[in-house]
Parts: structure tokens; sequence; C-alpha cells
């Protein structure tokens, strides 16, 4: 029997470029398509066919699927207009023979959410579950190298203020996510909503202590209201969008216990347990310290 073949779109961001090496590495004996909105900057990948696909051009998508079974949709990075995009992507994917779509969402998209994103993500998942297509949804939680972007100012500093109380975050590596995503393309669509997670779910202390002691240096977890978080980041010059649409908006979620679950999704998809917080923060010591 012929292998299915496999297309990974957004295959030029970090996440789709690592799905295409893993199913590489994995020995995958089938096509394997790259489809991103520029070929060029991808360059070329070992045994791997790229092609133009960009999800706000629905007819050009629908030829890039042209002969492909399973079509990774991995959410766009433009936020606020690309639920239109990734209806298209269903619907190229329909009237262009796919049979099972994989997609990446976040946990918990239901309402009400304080994350202003989640209709996207919901409205995708409902869009792919009504095409009458194979599916796979993997709702991932929040990237572990996120705490890349905000824990270097924090040691700085020596604290770290937070509205998320003693609630929790699951944080998964890219990696993991990635891993996820690639046996998901492996295997039948069996229909379900998988929850991708790392090992362990950690409060705001948790994490400040594991990289205290990655760094060597102190941070003091100090509790705030969301007004006050809010207050504190615009007088650090921090934009208005991104302190109502992810500082506040990500600790709120995270107080209302929307990321805390912890599944053995990565294991059972990718066979290999998925590393810790402490792993990530570990082997990206540099970064932490902010000396690249
Ligand atoms: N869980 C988390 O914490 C977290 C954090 C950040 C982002 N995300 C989400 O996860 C996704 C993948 O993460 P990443 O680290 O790989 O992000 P990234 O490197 O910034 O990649 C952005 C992705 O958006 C795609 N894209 C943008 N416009 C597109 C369009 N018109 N048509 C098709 N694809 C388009 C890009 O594809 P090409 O460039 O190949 O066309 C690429 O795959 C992000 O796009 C975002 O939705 C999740």
């Amino acid at each position: 029997m012929t292998e299915p073949t496999l297309f990974v779109g957004g295959a030029g961001g970090k996440l789709g470029r690592r799905v295409v090496e893993l199913l590489r590495e994995r020995g995958y004996a089938g096509r394997i398509v790259a489809g991103t909105r520029d070929p060029d900057k991808l360059g070329k990948l070992d045994g791997v066919e790229v092609r133009r696909a960009d999800y706000t051009d629905p007819a050009g998508l629908a030829a890039a699927l042209a002969g492909a079974d399973r079509f990774l949709i991995i959410s766009t990075d433009q936020i606020g207009t690309r639920l239109a995009n990734h209806l298209n992507a269903v619907a190229a994917a329909k009237s262009a023979g796919v049979t099972e779509l994989v997609y990446t969402s976040m946990p918990a998209p239901e309402a009400p959410s304080a994350i202003s994103f989640a209709p996207e993500h919901l409205g995708t998942e409902e869009a792919i579950k009504a095409s009458g297509l194979g599916y796979t949804i993997l709702r991932m939680t929040w990237y572990t190298e996120n705490l890349l972007g905000s824990l270097p100012g924090a040691l700085a500093r020596g604290q770290w203020y937070t509205s998320a109380g003693e609630g929790r975050v699951s944080y998964v590596s890219r990696e993991d996510c990635a891993r996820a995503a690639a046996g998901a393309l492996l295997r039948p669509a069996a229909n379900r909503t998988y929850t991708i997670t790392g090992p362990a779910a950690l409060t705001t202390r948790e994490i400040a202590a594991e990289a205290s002691r990655i760094a060597g240096r102190p941070i003091a977890v100090v509790d705030v209201t969301d007004d006050q978080l809010a207050a504190g980041a615009k007088a650090a010059g921090v934009p208005d969008f991104v302190i109502e649409h992810f500082i506040v908006a990500f600790d709120r979620n995270t107080r209302e216990r929307k990321v805390e679950a912890v599944t053995d999704a990565v294991e059972s998809l990718w066979g290999e347990k998925p590393m810790s917080v402490a792993d990530v923060l570990a082997a990206n010591r540099a970064a932490l310290l902010g000396t690249p």
C-alpha cells in the first residue's frame, strides 16, 4: 500500500520546519511536501518537495495541496485576522482531496476565555470538525521557550510581578510540540483532540525557583492584581496592546486554571517523554542570563 503524502503547511516557521525534519529523521517512506509563503527563504530540504502555500490565496493553496493526503495546518502568527485564513486552508484541503487534517490549537479555547485569540482557535476547530475530513486537533499549551522572553528581565530585576496567583502552567517545549505534530501526521486520524503539555504544571513560584537555581540569581515573586500588573507594565513602557492581550490576559488565564492540565499526549504520539521546564531553561542558560 502506498504511504500517504504528508503536507506540512507553514514549514518556514520554527515549528513547521522542525516537523519536516522530524518526519525525515523518523525515516518516513512516503512523500513529504513542505508548504510555505516563501520557498526561497525555506531553502532546500533533503527528500522534501517545497511548494508555495499561502492561506490568504485559496486557489493557489488548493493547487499546492494536489496529491496531499494529510495536511498539518499550523496556526499562523497573524493574530486578529487569521481565522479567515485558517478557514481558507480547511476549504482548500477539502477541494483538493485531502482526507485528514492536523491543527495546532490552544488549551481551553471555549468561551469564556481571557485570551482574546481563543475564538480564532475555536472557530478553526469547529470548521475542521464540520468539514467531514478526518482530524487530529493538538491543543498546545504555551511554549516553555516563551519564558525566555520574560525571565531574563525578572532575573535582572530580581522580581517577578504576577497576577496568576496559585495558577499553574503545563509549559511544553516547541520541540515536543513538533514531535506531537509529526507523530499525529504519521498515524491515521482518529478524530481526536489532544492537549499537548509538558510533564508537570508549575506555579509562578515553582518556575522562579527553577530559574533561580539554574541562573544562580534570586527572583522574588510579587503577587499583584491585574490592574497593578497593567500599571507596572505601562510604567515600564510596554505597549497597551501587549499589556491587555498578553501580559494581563495570560496571567488571568493561568489564574482561571485554563492551562494546568497535564497529559501524556507527547509520549503517546511520539513515543518519548516531554522535556521539563528545568530541562529547557538549563539548555538555554545563556539566554536566561541575557548573555547570548
Ligand atoms: N503555544 C505557544 O506558546 C505559541 C507561541 C507562539 C506562537 N504560537 C503559535 O504557533 C504557531 C507556530 O509557532 P512558531 O514558533 O513556528 O511560530 P513562527 O516561527 O513565528 O511561525 C509563524 C508561522 O505562521 C505561518 N504563516 C503566517 N502567515 C501565513 C499565511 N498567510 N499562510 C500560511 N502560513 C502563514 C508561517 O508559515 P510560512 O512562513 O512558512 O509561510 C509560520 O508557520 C504560530 O504561528 C502561532 O500561531 C504558539
